[in-house]
């Protein structure tokens, strides 16, 4: 028989529903929340209003899109966390909900081993054990993945996350949230060696964008103070720049990890990995090093149910499922679940 999953994220401000029968992806409905566009980030209260709202939608959305009747419905996956408490607690009582009215089982998914296990949706897929660069706007780590459950964190951000860096440079720049398709967007046509920003000296495969970010701030008060149109007259230029910088500090410590592990099977996942120069550059660095890479399609960047489908759809092969005590995890480390 087969399995079908239908699989909830809500942890930050995208709602979404997927449904997956084996390991066919049906449906993958995202729902975008514009309310924070106003206030240059997201706003956990108003998030979790909107996923309220978008809920229902959302998933019969999913459902319809999927051409499956909810009676032959094996499961449903959700995504326990990380994420916004408030967000996540959305998801979690209807998914309860859900189980409770169908009579199926939970399943719990943690958003950031879902990131890695996007690659696993479509082929190619990684085999094991492989690297995976996670970047998105809460985490940036590098995680060497030895089998689908078994994770572990050999570095990570000692402050800002990469996705971060690209917000808030943004907002800087008087961009509007989400800053990082914005810089991405204007770095297009910009030059990535005209300003120069330090990159940080730090031990090991961890990173760190704070210094980064402050280099930037003291730039632009003193070029706008010789020339306030500064930003307007050079915006491509200063995206391009920063975004190069963010790159090379992610792709430096990537390779390290990758050389010292002596691992030649490296993947990048989690928003920014939608970022097109990040994908540029990544394959040029698999050319030198002669990896065998792996890259998301664009949908399974950035939030999205699908990738918590794939979980929950692993998870009940091997029987792992929840009861209904389960809560939301604001935070909820990848190595958690083996
Ligand atoms: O994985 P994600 O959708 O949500 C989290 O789990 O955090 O990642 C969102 C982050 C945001 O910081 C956003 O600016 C960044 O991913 N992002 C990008 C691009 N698309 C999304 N950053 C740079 N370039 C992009 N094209
Ligand atoms: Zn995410």
């Amino acid at each position: 028989m087969s399995v079908i999953i239908l699989a909830i994220e809500s942890s930050c401000d995208e709602t979404s529903c997927a449904i997956m029968c084996d390991e066919l992806l049906l449906s993958n409905i995202v729902a975008d929340q514009e309310v924070h566009h106003q206030y240059g980030g997201v706003i956990p209260e108003l998030a979790s209003r909107a996923h309220q709202q978008n809920i229902v939608p959302v998933v019969n959305n999913a459902i319809h899109h999927a051409g499956v009747e909810r009676k032959n419905i094996s499961a449903i996956a959700f995504t326990e966390g990380p994420g916004l408490i408030g967000s996540l607690l959305v998801g979690n009582s209807f998914s309860k909900g859900l189980s409770l009215a169908l009579n199926i089982p939970l399943i719990s998914v943690n958003h950031l081993q879902a990131h890695i296990l996007a690659h696993f949706i479509e082929e190619p897929k990684p085999k094991f054990p492989f690297l995976c660069l996670t970047v998105s706007g809460g985490h940036t780590q590098i995680v060497l993945v030895k089998d689908y459950f078994k994770m572990e964190v050999i570095g990570k951000t000692l402050d800002d996350a990469a996705g971060e860096a690209f917000d808030k440079s943004a907002k800087l720049l008087g961009l509007p949230y989400p800053g990082g398709p914005m810089i991405d967007q204007f770095a297009k046509t910009g030059n990535s060696e005209r300003f120069k920003f330090p990159e940080p000296k730090v031990d090991g495969f961890d990173f760190s964008f704070s210094g980064l970010k402050t280099s930037i701030l003291y730039f632009l008060r003193d070029e706008t103070r010789m020339n306030e149109n500064f930003v307007k007259e050079n915006l491509n230029d200063i995206c391009a720049s920063i975004q190069g910088r963010i790159i090379s500090i992610l792709l430096h410590k990537l390779e390290k990890a990758a050389n010292d592990l002596n691992i030649k099977s490296v993947a990048i996942a989690g928003g920014v990995s939608a970022n097109s120069f990040l994908r540029i550059q990544f394959e040029e660095y698999g050319r030198k090093n002669n990896w065998k890479t792996f890259i998301p399609k664009f949908e399974y960047c950035t939030d999205n149910a699908a990738m918590i489908a794939m979980v929950g759809h692993y998870k009940f092969i091997k029987g792992e499922f929840e009861n209904q005590s389960v809560i939301p995890k604001a935070r909820l480390p990848i190595e958690t679940n083996f």
